[in-house]
């Protein structure tokens, strides 16, 4: 099945969910920059909201926001009894310390599950793993290899491979593409999140049967790319855009549904 078939099926099970409970969840989401995919994101979170019938509300802040006034809107949201999670989009200027903001964020308003106490995963990750469950795709005992090693996906999507006993390796900047080659032309499952344009190409040798989860978005004049290049030898490549970013924002509302059942007993 195409990731967007997938989302499909499961955002007609969410709209289900939600229009059963006795009031609709509500999400916040707080921007503090003005990169475009960002913003991209986020008004694709807010369109999906619409259609799930989940309230949502966005909160701009201006790129030159002291550290200190967003701690106190966390704090507003953290108390604030109508809003039953929220998210504050990354990336972060550079006057914010990103791990005082995830510690902010009371772990059962924290719809990332950035904070170290949160039982959730950040959404990139729990949406690739959602599908590869879905799609029966096998991971036990199974190569992956993630490339990149950031806190919001690398970092995240090796536990959640290791957690299904894949072998799993992470690749980074400082790999040799010697070691690259090496890695990748054995991987059953890759996942690239980079933000390399076409990263992935045909100079390397890939498994016919491999898999490739493609969470780089690069856009340029001539549109929106992946960290592979379209149409590698592989049994499965999610394409860039309409594949891992709308896993993304479905993780997001699985979720806040997650914090809603838990702190309502459900
Ligand atoms: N920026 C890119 N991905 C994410 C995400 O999953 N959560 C937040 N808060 N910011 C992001």
């Amino acid at each position: 099945m195409t990731i967007k078939e997938y989302v499909k099926i499961r955002k007609e099970e969410i709209r289900d969910i939600v229009s059963k409970m006795a009031r609709p969840p509500f999400l916040v989401i707080v921007q503090i920059n003005e990169d475009a995919g960002s913003t991209a994101y986020v008004n694709g979170k807010l369109k999906d909201a619409l259609e799930l019938g989940v309230k949502a509300e966005l909160i701009k802040l201006p790129i030159d926001t002291s550290e200190s006034e967003v701690l106190k809107v966390i704090d507003q949201l953290n108390n604030d009894k109508k809003v039953d999670g929220f998210i504050v989009q990354m990336p972060l200027p550079k006057q914010i310390d990103e791990n005082k903001i995830k510690l902010a964020i009371a772990p059962h308003k924290d719809v990332d599950g950035f904070h170290p106490l949160s039982k959730l995963s950040p959404c990139t990750p729990k949406g690739i793993m959602n599908f590869l469950h879905h799609e029966k795709f096998p991971i036990l005992s199974k190569n992956a290899v993630v490339l990149g090693r950031s806190n919001i996906v690398g970092k995240p999507m090796a536990r959640l491979l290791l957690q299904d006993s894949a072998n799993v390796t992470v690749l980074h900047s400082k790999t040799s593409r010697e070691d690259k080659e090496f890695y990748i032309a054995h991987a059953d499952i890759i996942v690239v999140a980079i933000g390399k344009k076409g990263f992935l190409d045909n100079s390397f040798h890939y498994k016919s049967d491999a898999i490739i989860m493609d969470v780089g978005i690069t856009r340029d004049e001539t549109g929106l790319h992946g960290d592979a290049v379209a149409n590698l030898p592989v049994k499965f490549q999610s394409p860039v855009p309409g594949g891992v970013g709308l896993l993304t924002r479905l993780a997001l509302f699985e979720n806040l549904l997650e914090i809603v059942g838990d702190n309502y007993g459900i």
